[in-house]
This record gives structure tokens, sequence and C-alpha cells, in this order.
């Protein structure tokens, strides 16, 4: 059955049956089972419900699907995958960064936007990207190195 809403999430063409007033998040996880996105406030204060919306990074959790109607969604699981997995995973692994594992969604939803507009980012322009992710583990020096990790793998792999 199809909905009224059509999104385009991690490259396919999605047709939505949640009323346009349902948040993004709940149709992500409920939906269309893509769980990476998680909810920590529910208030677009913590960071951990961030998906790509046309590239740049927003809370789900307060973002109704009306209002990204068309547009191109993109969650943790459109970045990469065990296979091939995304720069950005790989130096979170390798930097031993993550403790619970909460916010690191989230986190690399930012950390990639980052990237994608900037290949070289300074100290301060991760801690800057990264201010709105919150991480009760206080994981944010590994975090911040393994941002910087991917940078530079990313740089070492372009064209
Ligand atoms: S759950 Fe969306 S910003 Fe906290
Ligand atoms: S690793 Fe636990 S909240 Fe960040």
């Amino acid at each position: 059955m199809g909905g009224e809403t059509t999104l385009v999430v991690n490259g396919t063409a999605r047709s939505i049956a949640s009323a346009p007033g349902a948040m993004l998040l709940d149709v992500l996880r409920t939906e269309l089972g893509l769980k990476a996105a998680r909810f920590g406030c529910g208030e677009g204060l913590c960071g951990a419900c961030r998906v790509l919306v046309d590239g740049q990074p927003v809370p789900s959790c307060d973002t109704p699907l009306w209002s990204v109607a068309g547009r191109a969604i993109t969650t943790v699981e459109g970045l990469g995958t065990v296979a091939a997995p995304h720069p950005l995973q790989s130096a979170l692994i390798a930097e031993q960064a993550m403790q619970c594992g909460y916010c690191i969604s989230g986190i690399m939803i930012s950390a990639a936007a980052l990237l994608a507009r900037d290949h070289d980012p300074s100290e301060s322009a991760i801690r800057a990207a990264l201010d709105p992710n919150l991480c009760r583990c206080g994981a944010h020096n590994r975090i911040v190195r393994a941002v910087q990790r991917a940078a530079v793998e990313m740089r070492a792999g372009a064209p």
C-alpha cells in the first residue's frame, strides 16, 4: 500500500505510509526498519538521531515527514556496509572510539557532512562540527582522532 509522501532514502525512492506529521526518526526506524539513528532527547538537543537531508545533518527526532518530502535522506546504513565501510567507520574502529556506542551514529553523520565539505579539517573544525552531538561516555578525544584518521585516509584514496 503506497503512502502519500516520497523520500529518497540512501539512494532509493521510498513511498511512505506514515502520516505527514510523523517524525522522520519514527519513519526511518519503525516504517523502514533503519535502526542506526537513535532516539536520545527527542528535542533536537543531543544529536543521536541525526541524518543527512540533502547532505546537511538534521535531528530527525523533530523533523516532520512533510518537511522533507521528496528530499534525499542518508542514514548510517547508507554511508557504508560491513563489506565496504565508510572510512569513518573503519577509523572509529581503529581508534577504538566507541564506548557504549549510543552516540556514534549521529556522530558519523555529522562527521561525514564535515568531511564532504572539508577534506582537511582542523581539530577545532572537527570539534565545532561535532558540538551538537553529545557523548555521555566522554569518548570525544578518540572520536576526534578517528575523524582526523578518516580525513587522511580519504585524501589518500582520492583520485
Ligand atoms: S534524539 Fe534527536 S537530537 Fe536528541
Ligand atoms: S560512546 Fe557512549 S555516548 Fe558516546
